[in-house]
């Protein structure tokens, strides 16, 4: 074994991750475009973004210079009582993408979810409203690994251990729209209306991850779901939290995966793609009426790296890259490809429920495949193919040629044929 496996195997604890049972870790050294590559110069495409972060492609120049630019000036400050340029920036483009004008940084998806939720919480107290203090949330979602995300994320294998830990709160069963049988009338929306009927004096807020149910199983839903939610939510005066963490900057073909609704929520939850995948940075938006409820109450969290000037240069420099390589054009027109290379996977007998949104393309694996065996004969490869459970996915980063990523499927499917 590799001296520095070695070495990683003594004080290393990876996340998600079971010591001794596990693969031993890949040991990246760079990363250039679509690819990573390791120690002994083998190249592996990320087609799963490194955990659906990457935007723009590895190491790309634009945000590089933007984040040595901004060291050279300014490396750190407390967000409390200081304020700097890059912050004050990036919240105006935020704002404007998103159509909500107050944004509150942190640092990644879970703590851009606890924002949300405290934000919403307070402000039913604020207001005098003090029995909302209840969230309803998919059985499936995933919204995180702190323990007001885990409260609201489906029951897993992630929750498990923590159960007499986490808060009560209304789960609803999640739309499987991949294995649906029915005709679409949005029937799956019954319990969601029950529950919001009789309980919608105790509850604050419905949570979801728009259009995309990720670490639930890449599970796609329709733009209709979304909408009916939204309605649903305004009617029993409950807010709408959009956690798009997984789904922001362009991931489902559009900026944002709420506009495919012609919605408007009242927070908005962003990370991962923010800075393309580059720091560790996050935001919670909302709007004004939040905001205004909490004059005369201080909102007490934050974070010492709340707002770092280099996670704001690196989110504004991978903003304007959206426009520059007109990204979402890219998106649109690779689009049907991808969807059409995904199809071909259906002529296997072990492989089920093909499912795609954007550049984010899923299925189901047969109980008589591993997806251990998958994931090392993709590594062979050179593709880094994460299963999560027995689902395949590909999480594309949205600068992928037509050629790469005829490439990453010819090699998928030598990959399923080596099995
Ligand atoms: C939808 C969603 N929300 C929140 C999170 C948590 O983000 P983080 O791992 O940055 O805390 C994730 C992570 O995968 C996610 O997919």
């Amino acid at each position: 074994m590799d001296d520095w496996i070695k070495r990683d195997l003594a004080h290393f604890w990876h996340p998600f991750t079971q010591m001794h049972s596990s693969d031993p870790p890949l040991l990246i050294e760079r990363a250039q475009g679509l690819r990573l590559f390791d120690a002994k110069g083998k190249a592996y495409d990320d087609v799963i973004s490194s955990w659906w972060c990457n935007v723009h492609g590895h190491n790309h120049p634009t945000i590089q210079q933007a984040i040595i630019d901004q060291i050279d000036a300014l490396d750190h400050v407390l967000a409390a009582g200081c304020t700097h340029k890059g912050a004050i920036a990036l919240a105006e483009t935020l704002a404007k993408l998103a159509g909500l004008p107050y944004v509150f940084y942190s640092d990644n998806g879970s703590t851009a979810v606890e924002v949300a939720l405290k934000m919403s919480f307070q402000y039913w107290q604020n207001i005098g409203k003090k029995e909302k203090k209840r969230f309803l949330s998919l059985d499936r979602g995933y919204h995180g690994d702190t323990f007001g995300a885990m409260s609201v994320s489906g029951k897993s294998a992630f929750t498990g251990p923590f159960n007499p830990l986490l808060f009560p709160s209304y789960h609803i069963n999640s739309p499987l729209c991949s294995s649906c049988q029915q005709k679409c009338s949005l029937s799956c929306l019954k319990r969601c209306q029950d529950i919001l009927s009789k309980h919608h004096k105790e509850i604050a807020a419905i949570i979801l991850e728009p259009l995309l149910l990720g670490a639930g199983g890449m599970l796609v839903y329709p733009a209709t779901y979304l909408k009916r939610i939204a309605e649903l939510a305004s009617h029993f005066n409950v807010h709408l939290i959009l956690d798009e963490v997984a789904t922001g900057f362009g991931r489902t073909g559009t900026f944002f995966a709420f506009h495919q609704a012609k919605i408007t929520p009242d927070f908005l939850c962003l990370s991962k793609g923010i800075t393309s995948g580059t720091l560790p940075f996050a935001a919670t938006l909302t709007h004004n009426a939040i905001y205004d409820s909490f004059d005369t109450k201080t909102f007490f969290h934050g974070h010492t790296y709340t707002a770092n000037p280099l996670g704001c240069a690196a989110a504004q420099a991978s903003l304007a890259i959206f426009e520059s390589e007109n990204t979402l054009e890219h998106v649109q027109n690779i689009q049907p490809l991808f969807r059409s290379y995904l199809e071909e996977f259906n002529t296997y007998s072990f492989i089920s429920n093909i499912r795609s949104i954007g550049l984010i393309g899923a299925f189901d694996l047969a109980e008589t495949v591993s997806p251990r065996s998958v994931y090392r004969a993709a590594l062979k490869q050179g593709l880094l193919l994460r299963p999560l459970g027995n689902v395949i996915y590909f999480f594309l980063p949205l600068c992928i040629t037509k050629e790469e990523l005829k490439s990453v499927m010819q090699r998928t499917h030598l990959a399923f044929k080596l099995l």
